[in-house]
């Protein structure tokens, strides 16, 4: 299956990551400042961040769905990515479709993860019609926190992921 969303916010386009976004992508998960509430794990050569881009597009391929490329609408740079993946890893007990982001540090602290979740929450709820879209962020992730709550995820509890106590959010469609 293709994936051929057509995301436009105020400031930025979201659009399907490609093979060729391998640079992009290992300057955004080789810096350790970004991998801090990840599991301390940056990447460390092209192939890993080429590994990271071929299970966004099996994720395209198996379900119509994945994490999308930040371009900023001025300038046309990759600053990071943001949206949705089917996962099945993180709660042993349950699959679910996902929220996440992340973006490179040069444009942390503008609010274009917020911008970028908002317009993804939209993106599931209207047009894949999505049931639930839930989220987990560490609990001492400050920022990722302030950011699911400010867009209106709902805080669900905790769990336990990597040794590390996580916040659950979820937000049940409002459309149906
Ligand atoms: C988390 C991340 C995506 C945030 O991106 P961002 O574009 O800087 O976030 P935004 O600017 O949209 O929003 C950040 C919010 O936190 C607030 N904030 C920023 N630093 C803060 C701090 N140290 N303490 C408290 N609040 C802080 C901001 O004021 C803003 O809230 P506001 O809009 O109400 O003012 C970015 O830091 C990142 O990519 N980190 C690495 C990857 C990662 O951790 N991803 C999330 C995993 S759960």
């Amino acid at each position: 299956m293709e994936i051929n969303p057509k995301i436009e916010t105020k400031r930025l386009y979201l659009r399907p990551i490609k093979e060729d976004d391998d640079k992009e992508f290992f300057e955004l998960d080789s810096n350790p400042k970004v991998h801090e509430f990840l599991g301390n794990n940056p990447v460390t050569s092209i192939e890993e961040s080429r590994g990271y881009i071929k299970n966004i597009l099996q994720q395209y391929k198996d379900y119509g769905i994945g994490r999308l490329a930040i371009i900023k609408k001025d300038t046309g740079e990759f600053i990071g990515w943001c949206g949705l993946k089917f996962e099945r890893e993180v709660r042993k007990e349950f699959d679910y479709y996902d929220l996440g982001y992340r973006l490179k540090e040069a444009f942390w602290g503008h609010g274009y993860a917020t911008e970028a979740a908002i317009a993804s929450l939209h993106y599931g709820f209207n047009d894949l019609n999505l049931k639930e879209i839930c989220a987990a962020a560490y609990a001492r992730h400050t920022v990722s926190n302030i950011i699911l709550k400010k867009i209106g995820l709902k805080p669900s509890g905790t769990f336990t992921y990597d040794n590390e106590l996580c916040n659950w959010y979820a937000l049940q469609n409002p459309n149906l």
